[in-house]
């Protein structure tokens, strides 16, 4: 018997030789794509047919969440880490404080269902159940870029030989210019004081080189948790560790995980975090943004101030002195945007009755069905996509890079066809399969459509200028 079973073993081997691939790990081999990238290919419990996406379906614990949602007629929508959709229990707390707004007046300040004067902190404190922090270190307030000014600005304090920020260079652009004109204001030369960890391949970052920049000329450092291109998740809690142990502050921009992903920022100790809610948090175009502050940090001045930053129940005294919340509500700015925030209640309503785990278990299995797809489908001549998304489940966030040589016309052609992915310069059709509404077998039609646009050389009906929004 034993006999036997290491023979089956030995020309199993010998036929992946034969098919040009070697044994890599139990459950994986490595190959070279058509689009000429190293990868790992899975071989996972997955199959090519349609009735196998029906049968992913139909064993989904998640299946029951999309009707909660409003999905745009006739299409496939997997754009949900740009913009998530509408819920139905958004559209409820929208209107409730439309309604407060219509009936209380000025009153709603303190008489809403949830007073509009304390929502901030009441959306934070919900929203700390997602990323592993106390109530009072998370508020929703701002906006991503404005969020990263008053936290980068609150912790970069370079000192004698201690100037420099590291950050990346796959980072979403924003959170460069900003941190390059964070410098400037300090009378610093960006091009000297702002260490960005480079590529080799331009998809994904390694936290070795990352680590290598935490030199002692560093003060601060600032990355995102998942890149919004490659969709390659960071180790947020190593890099955290190193960058401690040389006495350098971290903080992350966690907009592409946030609702996807779990996070532990207290059980890690990052020192700051922000992030978007329109994209897994469903919380609507230009809604407010979120912060973290660890709570060792409270103590801090706020760089950013303003009235709602005060100490709430002394706000309305109306002293010229600041005296900052000792929370991450001491962040606060401005009067909170109710009506940017409203969506925000109904949508993490949804996301904390699905259950993060189970969220992060179905997106996982989500973007390895459809990277398995475009390996088994899509691969070879004369499709030629490639896989530009980390294959391990640990370094892989919410959504994939599916790239292609054509991608931006293959995306208008996809949008043609009802499916809506977002194109990131320059080759990749990014595709986010959202657990709470996206379907497997939508996700087995997408590739579908990937190849029959080819087929039919579909894609070069469109132009080879990008549209404005993309
Ligand atoms: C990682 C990341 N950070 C920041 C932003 C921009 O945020 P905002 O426009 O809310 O300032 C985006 C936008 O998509 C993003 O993806």
């Amino acid at each position: 018997m034993l006999i036997t079973g290491k023979w089956v073993w030995f020309t199993l081997y010998l036929r992946l030789i034969a098919l040009g691939l070697y044994e890599n790990e139990i459950s994986c081999v490595r190959r070279i794509s058509a689009a000429q990238t190293t990868q790992v290919r899975c071989v996972q419990e997955f199959d090519v047919s349609e009735d196998f996406a029906r049968k992913l379906d139909s064993e989904d614990p998640l299946a029951r969440f999309r009707e909660r949602f409003f999905i745009p007629e006739g299409s496939i929508y997997v754009d949900g880490n740009s913009l998530g959709l509408l819920s139905r229990n958004s559209e409820k707390t929208v209107l409730r404080v439309l309604d407060e707004w219509k009936t209380l007046g000025i009153k709603g300040w303190l008489e809403a269902k949830r007073s509009w004067f304390y929502f901030a902190e009441e959306l934070g404190a919900k929203c700390s159940k997602l990323v592993g922090a106390s109530p009072e270190e998370v508020v929703a307030t701002g906006t991503t870029t404005v969020n990263i000014h008053s936290l980068v600005n609150t912790f970069y304090q370079p000192q004698g030989k201690r100037r420099k920020i590291v950050a990346d260079a796959l980072t979403f652009p924003t959170d460069i210019y900003a941190l390059r004109s964070i410098i400037k204001l300090r009378g610093l030369d960006p091009s000297e004081n702002l260490a960005l960890a480079g590529s080799a391949n331009g998809r994904f970052l390694d936290e070795n080189e990352i680590i290598e920049l935490m030199t002692e000329d560093v003060a601060l450092v600032f990355l995102p948790s998942v890149l919004y291109r490659s969709g390659q998740l960071l180790d947020m809690r190593r890099l955290t560790g190193e960058a401690h142990k040389r006495n350098i502050l971290i903080g992350f921009d966690c907009s592409h995980s946030v609702g996807v992903v779990p996070h532990f920022f207290d059980m890690w100790d990052v020192d700051f975090a922000l992030w978007c809610s329109y994209k897994y948090l469903n919380g609507g175009p230009g809604a407010t943004a979120f912060l973290y502050m660890n709570k060792k940090h409270f103590g801090r001045e706020p760089a950013v101030a303003g009235w709602f930053g005060y100490v709430k129940d002394k706000q309305f005294d109306l002293r010229l002195d600041f005296e900052h919340a000792r929370s991450a509500g001491g962040w606060q700015i401005s009067s909170p945007a109710i009506l940017s925030s409203a969506p925000i209640e109904g949508s993490l309503e949804i996301i904390l009755e699905a259950g993060l785990e189970r969220i992060r278990e179905k997106s996982l299995k989500m973007t390895a069905y459809l990277m398995y797809l475009v390996d088994e489908l899509l691969s070879e001549k004369p499709y030629c996509y490639g896989v530009g998304t980390p294959r391990e489940e640990e370094r892989r966030g919410g959504h994939v890079a599916v790239e292609h040589d054509e991608a931006m016309r293959i995306t208008e052609a996809l949008r043609a066809r009802g499916v809506v992915p977002d194109f990131r310069p320059p080759n990749v059709v990014r595709i986010a399969p959202v657990p709470l509404y996206n379907t497997y077998h939508e996700v087995w039609k997408v590739a579908q459509h990937l190849k029959e646009i080819i087929d039919c050389s579909e894609f070069e009906k469109y132009p080879e200028q990008r549209k404005a929004v993309s």
